[in-house]
């Protein structure tokens, strides 16, 4: 299995992602204009995409997943609530769904809270054996920090609804697994706001066991 992570001009995070042994990959949270790049690593790897995925409707930067998708032929996915919101055609995920890239596993974890279409993806390297390796958290869960609930408006419902979603779908999750956030902070960001750097390596830092052992519970205020 191989991984990337792309630092965007946005100051979030893409992800690539697949089995070179099958020669199919994923491509997360596409910004417009890194199109190439996704082509080039695909062509790199010696990999066909069949999934292109947004984690949720940005409101941070145009998404190039539809038009990553468009150029590669594979279907553009997001969380099936936004049937209605979306003005364009995607394939729609739903809560609980796996599907297999090669030799990789992704099952679709349905997280509101950001907003209401947030997925996160938890992701097995099959090869490595049946426990997930990492999961790609979208704008739900940062690195020290977690995705604001208030950008639409609602923002008392929308944190407990992020409270349940961090609570019964990321801090159950075993400690070991490494959470890959999708923002990072502006190369002029204040130091406070280091703890959104990628480390997407076995730092403790940045797994699960973060939340869990040096975290207090997180409570409604
Ligand atoms: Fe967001």
């Amino acid at each position: 299995m191989f991984f990337k992570q792309l630092a965007t001009k946005e100051a979030s995070l893409s992800y690539f992602f697949g089995c070179a042994g099958q020669g199919k990959a994923v491509a997360v949270d596409v910004v417009a204009g890194d199109e190439d790049w996704f082509i080039a690593e695909a062509e790199r790897a010696q990999v066909r995409i069949t999934q292109v995925i947004d984690t949720h409707v940005h409101a941070d930067h145009y998404s190039g997943g539809r038009e990553r998708a468009r150029r590669t032929g594979a279907p553009h996915c997001l969380h099936e609530s936004d049937r209605g919101r979306a003005k364009y055609d995607f394939l729609p995920l739903r809560d609980g769904q796996v599907f297999e890239v090669g030799n990789v596993q992704v099952r679709v974890l349905h997280t509101p809270g950001h907003t209401p279409d947030s997925v996160c993806l938890l992701v097995t390297d099959l090869r490595r054996g049946e426990a997930p390796w990492f999961v790609i958290t979208g704008d739900t869960l940062f690195v020290g920090a977690i995705g604001r609930p208030d950008l639409a408006g609602r923002e008392r419902e929308m944190a407990g609804v992020l409270y349940d979603s961090l609570h019964a779908k990321l801090l159950n999750l075993p400690d070991e697994i490494e959470s890959t956030p999708a923002i990072r902070p502006a190369a002029s960001a204040a130091p406070a706001s280091r703890a959104n750097r990628p480390r997407r390596s076995a730092s403790r830092n940045a797994g699960i066991r973060h939340w869990r052992w040096t975290r207090p519970p997180l409570s409604m205020r």
